[in-house]
């Protein structure tokens, strides 16, 4: 079967990778708008108001002592790993020791400079600048790299620096437009180096590149897995979300560097004709009612197929709206922290759209994943959950097994399912959408109580760690240690802080009406 009708077949059966593709694409489709049509840099672009209305009579002003305690929290991170790991991907923020396995270009440096930027800490962007332009070789790297991550982190990393800077935000006293220029310059040896990435059969991007040889290869974890021994040409998760969010950073370095091949090898690998269409051809009023139909419709699936209420019990009455799985034809209802972000694009495109209902949606969405940090002893949530839905599931059902989830479940209405913390960002990053586009207070005060609980539990000698397990909570030093993940990888530096800093930020800092986030958390500007 050609790798391209397998996927076809799994995305009819997955709601979830239609949603994420669409998601994906949503945003896209933002971006080129804007970019075509947007102008003066002060006004919302394209007439936009996604932001609410209400901050213009001053109710979104900066929250000066938390937003400095986040940068706090910035530094702490960053000045460990400048003294004790500067250059390697990552700090393990228990043992103090070093992890490569993004390339070894620096990773954390790279996925922060956007970060130190907003947050106006020129000194340690300087030195991330300087690194960048001068310590790395994009050519070089022992390790198969995968152009997805490579992408999101590094590409749209640097590429949204420069936007920042050609925004006005860089002071030139910082970095120079001489440094700037270097900056766009490793951005276009990177994407070269990717371009193999886009030379292959089934026109959906390799897995991974082999820097030396500069050809695209399958994924050799995958080969393992394989029974017949042959090699895959693409990951089965490669899909179109993965392959549609690295339009956006092609597309920004095309923009700077005035040449199409980025953005045209990245369209090209969208094997979504819509999407090419949409993106390429600038009527929008032809096609903007087709794509709209198309978001509305996945995030109605969602709603209908996805999404259940726990059901109440004895000990637990309150409901909350979980976000499910479908896994062939069997429901799931178990959520992965990750798809708490799917509540912050459902608010924008209901903000954008003014669907009442996609805002009513999720509110619902981003109050559930709050409820998993609020009822735990830590007040952080865990990685993985499940619930039992309200009207039953078809199929399959995960129930709880053990006398501890049976414990959570009557405690709290759901149990965990993977009881660990990573750092991820995607609870904070929809909190973020929730504030800016609703303007209720109540978003900030639960990003607050979660960055506490982080500041608490996962503050580690050299960084921030993970959490082993967020139903204990240990207070004691030792302990403590012994609790947390020797991990943390660079969107805690990315997005996780990106995203409480800007909770507390003045909320005209990175307004929604003129700046788009990757799903890296990297800004880009709406206008050419
Ligand atoms: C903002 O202030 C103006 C003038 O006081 C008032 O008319 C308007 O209703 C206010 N808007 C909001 C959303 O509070
Ligand atoms: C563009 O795609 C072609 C294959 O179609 C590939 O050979 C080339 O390296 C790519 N270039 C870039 C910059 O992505």
């Amino acid at each position: 079967m050609p790798p391209g009708f397998r996927r076809s077949s799994s995305w009819k059966r997955n709601p979830t990778h239609i949603f994420k593709f669409i998601a994906a694409a949503f945003v896209l489709f933002f971006y080129f708008i804007f970019t075509v049509f947007g102008e003066s840099p002060h006004a919302p672009r394209n007439g936009a108001r996604i932001q609410w209305d209400g901050f213009i009579n001053g109710t979104g002003v900066v929250d000066e002592p938390r937003a400095a305690r986040v940068v706090e929290a910035m530094k702490h991170t960053f000045w460990t790993y400048k003294e004790h790991a500067w250059g390697a991907d990552m700090i393990l923020p228990v043992s103090g020791h070093k992890s490569n396995k993004r390339g070894g270009w620096g990773a954390t440096i790279v996925d922060s400079a956007s970060t130190l930027a907003i947050m106006e800490l020129w000194e340690e962007l300087e030195l991330a600048v300087n690194h960048i332009i001068e310590g790395i070789d994009f050519t070089k790297t022992d390790d198969l790299v995968d152009p997805f991550e490579t992408t999101i982190r590094h590409l749209g990393g640097m590429v949204s620096v420069v936007d920042l800077w050609d925004a006005g935000i860089i002071p030139k006293k910082v970095i120079s437009r001489e440094k700037r220029d270097k900056i766009v310059k490793q951005a276009v040896i990177l994407g070269q180096k990717l371009g193999p990435a886009y030379d292959s059969p089934t026109g959906l991007p390799w897995p991974r590149v082999d820097f030396m040889t500069s050809k695209g290869v399958p994924d050799p974890r995958q080969e393992e897995l394989q029974e017949d021994g042959k090699p895959r040409y693409a990951h089965p998760t490669i899909g179109p979300a993965r392959a549609g969010s690295n339009i956006l950073e092609n597309r920004v370095l095309s923009r700077l560097t005035h040449n199409p091949i980025y953005f045209q090898n990245s369209t090209l690998a969208c094997y979504y004709e819509y999407l090419l269409k949409i993106t390429l051809l600038t009527p929008q009023d032809r096609y903007t009612p087709m794509y709209k139909k198309q978001w509305e419709r996945a995030v109605h699936s969602l709603r209908d197929n996805l999404a259940s209420r726990n059901r109440p019990s004895a000990t637990y009455m309150t409901q909350h709206l979980f976000l499910g799985k479908r896994d062939d034809d069997l429901d799931i209802n178990t959520q992965s922290q990750l798809a708490c972000f799917a509540a912050g694009n459902i608010l924008l495109g209901g903000a954008h759209l003014q669907k009442p209902s996609f805002i009513a949606l999720g509110k619902a969405l981003v109050e559930a994943c709050h409820h998993t940090y609020a009822s735990t002893p830590t007040s952080i949530g865990p990685e993985k959950w499940a619930w039992s839905p309200k009207f039953g599931v078809r199929d399959a059902t995960v129930t709880p097994e053990t006398e501890r989830q049976q414990a959570e479940w009557a405690n709290a209405g759901f149990w965990a399912i993977n009881p660990s913390f990573r750092l991820r960002p995607e609870y904070v990053e929809s909190l973020f959408y929730a504030w800016r586009i609703t303007g209720e207070a109540r978003y900030r005060e639960w990003a607050w109580d979660a960055f506490v609980a982080i500041e608490t539990h996962c503050k580690a000698r050299y960084g921030y760690a993970g959490l082993k397990d967020v139903m204990v909570a240990s207070s004691a030093d030792g302990a403590r240690d012994e609790a947390q993940m020797d991990e943390s990888e660079s969107f805690w530096h990315a997005e996780t802080l990106k995203y409480f800093w800007l909770i507390f930020a003045d909320s005209r800092v990175a307004s929604l009406d003129r700046w788009v986030f990757s799903t890296e958390g990297h800004l880009f500007r709406m206008i050419r």
